[in-house]
């Protein structure tokens, strides 16, 4: 988990095969979640694909040189069911869709392959453009694929993977009795 990153430079000749992409759904698919409501979907969208053509239109500027070279996008959507006997806080549904993004990514990581979520795109646009229904609520994207050559892309991304990767200190996440106090057990920053 330590060693997983987001890389911004992708091969953008590089395909990944259907039973690959099949594996990393499958991490998705046994993520726990609120009473097993499983409430993630994915729209698969292989480079050169439908989906991936009305994403690509819709990637904010800082995303548009980097995402289109990677191999597959899975978007990632979180589903409601506000009709329900018992309807559940809808929090719980991106709660979840994000634990099973995180199982799809380390799973990503696993396999060797570089994987990269993002939310700079129009979200309306696209999911107007998907069909997604009413209920369904598009998030992020999460770009799949291997690394590639940093001089094919532009300075700007290729920069990014270089830079220094930083996390605020355990002691500033973890508490102990009272908000704010870090949890006395802590053995490492
Ligand atoms: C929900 C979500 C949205 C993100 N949106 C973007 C994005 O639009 N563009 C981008 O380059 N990175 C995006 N990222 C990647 C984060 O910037 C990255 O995970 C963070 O800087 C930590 O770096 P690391 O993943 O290498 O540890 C996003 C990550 C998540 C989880």
């Amino acid at each position: 988990m330590r060693s997983r990153w987001s890389p911004s430079v992708f091969d953008a000749t590089h395909e990944l095969g259907d039973d690959q992409v099949t594996r990393l759904l499958q991490a998705a698919q046994w993520a726990p979640s609120a009473g097993n409501a499983q409430p993630w979907r994915y729209l698969v969208a292989p480079r050169g694909s439908r989906a991936h053509q009305v994403l690509v239109a819709h990637l904010s500027r800082g995303n548009s040189g980097w995402v289109p070279r990677a191999s597959v996008v899975l978007l990632a959507v979180a589903v409601t069911e506000p009709d329900a006997k018992k309807p559940r806080d809808p929090a719980y549904a991106v709660h979840d869709l994000g634990q099973a993004s995180a199982h799809l990514t380390l799973q990503a990581h696993a396999m060797g392959l570089a994987a990269h979520q993002f939310s700079g795109f129009d979200h309306d646009a696209v999911a107007a453009e998907l069909g997604l229904p009413e209920h369904a609520r598009l998030l992020a994207g999460i770009a799949v694929g291997v690394r590639g050559d940093p001089g094919a892309v532009s300075e700007r991304d290729a920069e990014r993977d270089s830079r220094e990767r930083t996390r605020r200190p355990l002691a500033e996440t973890a508490f102990g009795d009272a908000w704010g106090t870090p949890w006395p057990g802590l053995t490492e920053s």
